[in-house]
């Protein structure tokens, strides 16, 4: 890869990426194969996961991570992107950047002299979307699974029916209306289901989205940036609870996913959260697994 700024960047390398997670995993250091290199961390939105996922990362494999929050960068200030990814990179040896809007993401890339991972934006989160099929294969031993997103079609959504397409996984996105995944994404995943043999299926409906789901994953009602739309979000949303009596409509040994952070009581149950069916803080583990694997392809080739 030279980015990863969309799960389709990870195209041909998608399964020696996924390998390289599970050796990171069984060894966090290997020969810290990043000694002396940087990693700039831009975040225009917050985070725990990803920061300190990444940071410790760098750490371990030799090298070091900048936490840079856009306010306080002249970015902040108006300084273009253009402008700032011309000389960051100058000094840097790779770059992630959380940002509010996709396109700044792929311009800043386009000016960058060094590697840029997308560490979430409106549109897409491939970083999370790689290590979800980590946690999928290490809990159901295989990638062939029904995965059953439930919720907001948004970045997770979209990142994860490109992600279960390229390995062959099926996945149905079940959404209410209004909030469905990303059109050109849908038919992207679609194209490269046909290559893999999966299924990506779209519904509103719950019962039949939900029949013979091996997985069941859920992200927040109100994404980073949605605030003002709060309350019709939660009406919107409000049968799309992941709650112990939804989990009836699955596989009985069905494991569960989010993303994180959750709002309990929205649109998953603390029952469900704390229930043995629950994969999610492996989930959240694994993101500097994968993330290892993600620089060491990148970075270790720059
Ligand atoms: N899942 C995820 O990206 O978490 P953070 O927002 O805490 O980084
Ligand atoms: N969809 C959520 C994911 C958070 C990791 C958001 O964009 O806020």
């Amino acid at each position: 890869m030279k980015h990863l700024l969309s799960v389709t960047d990870a195209e041909d390398s998608i399964f020696e990426i996924l390998e390289k997670a599970a050796e990171f995993k069984e060894d966090p250091i290997m020969g810290q194969p990043l000694k002396n290199k940087t990693l700039a961390m831009i975040f225009e939105k917050a985070s725990t996961r990803t920061r300190v996922s990444f940071e410790v990362a760098m750490f371990h494999m030799g090298g070091s991570g900048l936490y840079l929050s856009a306010d306080d960068l002249q970015l902040g200030r108006g300084e273009i992107i253009e402008d700032t990814a011309r000389a960051m990179t100058r000094y840097v040896d790779g770059v992630m950047i959380r940002a509010k809007e996709h396109e700044d993401v792929l311009k800043f890339a386009e000016y960058s002299n060094v590697p840029v991972i997308n560490g979430l934006t409106n549109k897409e989160h491939p970083c999370q979307a790689l290590t979800d099929l980590l946690t999928i294969k290490e809990h159901k031993g295989t990638y062939k699974v029904k995965l059953v997103f439930v919720g907001d079609g948004n970045n997770v959504c979209n990142s994860l029916l490109l992600a279960a397409a390229l390995v062959g996984m099926d996945m149905t996105a079940v959404c209410p209306a209004g909030y469905e995944p990303d059109a050109e994404i849908f038919e992207k995943a679609r194209e490269y289901a046909k290559k893999s043999g999966s299924k990506i299926e779209l519904t509103s409906d719950i019962q039949e989205g939900l029949e013979g789901a091996d997985v069941i994953y859920t992200d927040v009602w109100v994404s980073m940036g949605d605030e003002a739309e709060a309350s019709k979000r939660e009406e919107d949303f409000k049968d799309y609870q992941v709650n112990m009596e939804f989990l009836k409509h699955a596989k009985e040994d069905a494991i569960v996913m989010h993303c994180l952070p959750a709002i309990r009581g929205q649109e998953i149950t603390d029952e469900v959260i704390n229930s043995p069916q629950s994969v999610i803080w492996d989930q959240a583990e694994n993101r500097m697994h994968t993330q290892k694997a993600v620089l060491y392809n990148l970075l270790t080739t720059f």
